[in-house]
């Protein structure tokens, strides 16, 4: 279940209808899927996609996307200051960046013409797909990160993060 959240507007909703109209009206993707079976809390990226199999291969044949990966982060990541850090600089790429959540939690922020910036809180069961060429930053969490998700690439090469330079996200993570 995700969570909307304006923070220079003190504006947050926790309703996925009005969370999926807010961000269809800013091109960005958002909806929620099941799991076919319940999984266990160490499964395999083999068997977290198999469990998403039903609904993600006829997203990814729709939309013209190749190749699915699992990432899992938690409290025993090593380097987990680096890779937060990677993530949390205002930075854009030229493919879209479609993230399914499978387990714990992860925000994305977003920098977007003409809005307020705005985060959404994604947790089990979310898919966001990102614009290309917006925006935005990702956060995993100071402390105890935990989030797993599928990937979804039409080429990994268009994931690579081109960063803007803004000081954006470190002024909102900072409040
Ligand atoms: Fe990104």
């Amino acid at each position: 279940m995700a969570i909307l959240s304006i923070p220079d507007q003190n504006f947050q909703s926790k309703n996925p209808k009005e969370i999926q109209d807010f961000l269809a009206q800013k091109g960005i993707l958002f909806d929620q899927w099941q799991a076919k079976e319940t999984l266990s809390l160490q499964a395999s990226q083999e068997e977290v996609l198999a469990a998403y199999e039903h609904v993600l291969q006829p997203y990814m044949n729709q939309n013209g996307y190749k190749v699915a990966d699992v990432i899992n982060i938690n409290s025993e990541t090593p380097n987990y200051p680096a890779i937060r850090a990677k993530f949390l600089d205002e930075h854009t790429h030229t493919e879209d960046e479609v993230r399914f959540f499978v387990e714990g939690q992860g925000l994305f922020w977003f920098h977007l013409p003409n809005s307020p910036v705005f985060n959404v809180l994604c947790q089990a069961g979310d898919l966001i797909s990102v614009p290309a060429n917006s925006k935005h930053w990702f956060d995993a969490g100071k402390d105890n990160p935990s989030v797993k998700a599928i990937r979804i690439f039409i080429d990994m090469e268009g994931w690579v993060p081109h960063y803007t330079g803004s000081d954006l996200a470190q002024k909102y993570a900072a409040e």
